[in-house]
């Protein structure tokens, strides 16, 4: 089967971080988390995944490439504007003549998305979008099932008391190219808005999915820091980058000095230098070539490539970008910070996310 996947948002909740960086390219246990999604959409069946691109496509192209060492085969579908979920998907329709998978490029599940093609297939289904339930639906597109998952309503973002259901929108969507016919060409145009209400109108069997196993949209620092975490304590898994246990998995050349704490699990990335008296408590990663001074102290939280972090500094519950510099003694908690000159020479500092 072949998949579109939408990374062509500018991830603007996930600012500082995605400055000069796509969200698809954000580290993940230390890999670009779109390569965690190829890993999964291989293990499912997929065997081609077309990249639906727009804000720094050059950065994803230079990683991926033709999809060499992915295992699935790669091509790319650059908008010259953001043309929305549907419009982004449209502009593939050329190379999608059977039905066909969609993703948004910023979740990260164990759907089973084989199970879902035969439920997509037994009920012949236009469209078959997957469900996850959430406690609080207020900030999600929910959608209303009847009798067989057929789709009866779209709700978006309702009020809590106007909720009538906690499955939302997965962002994974099972489509016929007939369906897809019916979004216009080169216009912004969106499956939420746009298409999936728009072939209810016109009676057409679009499909909910309801799946209960792992689900997060990583859009946000809380998000992403959660899905980290999550990976590091057995709540999710990775077919890229299995983990058990509170393993403490040192990258090469990492010594840990006398007197250093680690508690796992904790993944320390290549050439990492930890120096004496520091603290590491799990869950936590950190990149590759990251410099703790002594007594620096790290708790539930992810580092990106080359992070310093001066004698005494503590960081808890932050998620700090590449090349940033933490100062000794600095106090640092529930926040995401990049230091590194953003694309336009300014430097960025510190944004703090609420805990
Ligand atoms: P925020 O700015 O933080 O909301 O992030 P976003 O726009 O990157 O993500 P959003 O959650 O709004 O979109 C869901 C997914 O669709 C993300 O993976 C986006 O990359 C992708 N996406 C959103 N709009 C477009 C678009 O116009 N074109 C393409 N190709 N992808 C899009």
């Amino acid at each position: 089967m072949k998949a579109v996947i939408l990374v062509g948002g500018e991830g603007t909740r996930l600012r500082p971080l995605t400055h000069g960086m796509p969200k698809s390219m954000v580290p993940v246990l230390n890999r670009p988390f779109l390569e965690h999604t190829l890993a999964h959409l291989r293990q499912h069946g997929v065997d081609e995944v077309i990249l639906a691109v727009g804000y720094l496509p050059q950065v994803i192209q230079a990683h991926f490439g033709a999809g060499e060492g992915t295992g699935v085969r790669l091509r790319y579908a650059l908008e010259p504007r953001p043309l929305g979920t549907a419009g982004a998907v449209k502009r593939a329709a050329a190379h999608l003549d059977r039905t066909f998978a969609v993703l948004n490029g910023d979740i990260f599940s164990d759907l089973d998305l084989g199970a879902m093609l035969s439920f997509h297939q037994s009920r012949q289904a236009q469209a078959t979008i997957a469900l996850t339930r959430v406690e609080d639906p207020s900030a999600f597109g929910v959608v209303e099932t009847g009798p067989g998952g057929r789709v009866q309503r779209f709700i978006e973002k309702p009020h809590r008391e106007e909720a009538t259901t906690n499955w939302i929108n997965a962002g994974v969507y099972i489509l016929e190219p007939e369906a897809l016919a019916q979004a216009p060409p080169d216009t912004h145009y969106m499956f939420e808005r746009g298409l999936f209400p728009l072939l209810l109108e016109q009676g057409e069997p679009v499909y909910g999915y309801p799946f209960s196993g792992y689900w997060v949209d990583m859009g946000t620092p809380q998000k992403y820091l959660q899905l980290n975490c999550d990976l590091l304590q057995g709540q999710a898994q990775s077919f890229l980058v299995p983990w058990e246990g509170n393993e403490v998995r040192l990258g090469k050349g990492v010594v840990v000095p006398p007197g250093a704490e680690l508690r796992g699990p904790c993944l320390i990335g290549d050439g990492c230098k930890l120096e004496r008296g520091v603290r590491i408590w799990g869950p936590a990663v950190l990149g590759p070539g990251c410099h703790l001074g002594p007594e620096a102290m790290v708790e539930a939280t992810v580092l990106w490539e080359g992070v310093t972090a001066g004698r005494g500094a503590s960081l808890t519950r932050c998620v700090v970008g590449s090349h940033t510099q933490v100062q000794a003694q600095a106090r640092l908690h529930d926040c995401a910070l990049a230091g590194k000159p953003a694309a336009g020479g300014r430097s960025v500092t510190a944004a703090a996310t609420p805990p």
